[in-house]
């Protein structure tokens, strides 16, 4: 008689932050290249809030388990598994199909808590070729808020941005994304200029680094901030998360010739463009859409280099999913939310 073993997942229902619930699944058989993990941790992404609503993309497949960042062990490994075995601490890529390289649109359909399961659940299955390694001085708890938010950084600023020390980096709020950006920006050797709308929370960017400190709220002008600070000229990079309501001060804040890395859409997602401005800055545009497993892996090693240590706000129980999604609408968090397993 053969049994089956059962774990338990959440699954969105419908679009609607009430409506995750703990289901059981059915373990599957592992393949010879698979890697099975128990998950110890996860972190929400502002995305996660967009896929609960149906903002996301209001046509996704339910049910889905949500939540695309996740660490945990390695709990069985196939006969072909060389890379992991059984005790390892490890993090699936959040897209993990995308190898290196460019994304290609077959890779970025695998983005987990989207069109496919996300890590919302106490057991996953990946081929060996979608994980990496925890720095080693994270908990899990820590390392569960790298894959979506600490990459997207990396890829804006490291990679497409290939930052140098003693550039201006610009960096929007106090989120997950913005967060990460000023603790990779500080240890390239960057200058940061970090806004935030509340003032407790510019403290606390102050304590991580940041040079100079911007209320967004206190000053809607926060453009004209950003070119006092730099002595007219702009910052040479932009971090950009707001999306249609910020575009336009983000690129007057830019320098000429400077780079700003469209990520978000935290205040709207289409609007106009100012074509001219665009162009008589000569300002380099580029969206971001979070990044492969082999930058994944040079952001560890030099987050181990570094010490980095990512900033988790508050830690819920899995089984309170709908009051930590409920916690990020709000925008009282600071860094990232963490759900323990
Ligand atoms: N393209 C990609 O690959 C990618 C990857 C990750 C995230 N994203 C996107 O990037 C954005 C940020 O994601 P996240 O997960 O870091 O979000 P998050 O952790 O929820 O950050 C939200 C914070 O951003 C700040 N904020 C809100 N509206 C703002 C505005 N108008 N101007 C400046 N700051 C504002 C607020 O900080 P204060 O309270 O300090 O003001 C708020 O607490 C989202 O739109 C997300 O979808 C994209």
């Amino acid at each position: 008689m053969t049994t089956t073993t059962t774990y338990k997942a959440w699954e969105l229902k419908s679009f609607s932050l009430q409506d995750v619930a703990a289901t059981a699944r059915e373990e599957s058989r592992l393949e010879p290249h698979q890697v099975r993990i128990a998950v110890k941790a996860v972190s929400l992404n502002f995305r996660d809030l967009l896929v609960a609503r149906g903002h996301y993309n209001p046509k996704l497949p339910l049910p889905v388990v949500p939540l695309s960042d996740g660490a945990g062990e390695v709990v069985a490994v196939g006969d072909l598994v060389s890379k992991f075995k059984k005790g390892d601490r490890v993090m699936p890529n959040f897209m993990p199909d995308w190898i290196a390289g460019e994304v290609s649109p077959d890779a970025a359909k695998t983005a987990l808590g989207g069109f496919v399961d996300g890590m919302l659940r106490e057991q996953a299955t990946f081929n060996e070729s979608a994980l990496v390694h925890i720095p080693p001085h994270l908990s899990y708890e820590e390392a569960a808020t790298l894959p979506c938010a600490a990459l997207t950084a990396w890829s804006a600023l490291m990679v497409n941005g290939a930052l140098k020390p003693g550039e201006t980096v610009l960096t929007m709020g106090s989120g997950g994304v913005s967060i990460f950006a000023l603790q990779l920006a500080k240890a390239a050797g960057a200058r940061v200029i970090a806004t935030s709308g509340a003032n407790e929370k510019l403290k606390r960017l102050k304590e991580l680094g940041a040079d100079t400190l911007i209320n967004y709220k206190e000053h809607p002008n926060w453009d004209e901030l950003v070119l006092e600070a730099t002595g007219g000229s702009g910052v040479d990079h932009v971090v950009e998360v707001g999306g249609a309501g910020t575009l336009e001060r983000s690129m007057k804040a830019a320098r000429m010739n400077g780079h700003v890395s469209v990520i978000g859409v935290l205040d709207g997602i289409s609007g106009s463009l100012n074509a001219i401005a665009l162009i008589m800055k000569s300002l380099r545009l580029q969206g971001v859409f979070v990044g492969s497993r082999s930058r994944f892996e040079d952001m560890n090693k030099a987050i181990s280099l570094h010490g980095i240590k990512p900033v988790v706000g508050k830690v819920f129980a899995a089984d309170e999913i709908t009051e930590a999604l409920s916690y990020m609408a709000s925008g009282q968090h600071f860094g990232k939310i963490v759900l323990k397993l």
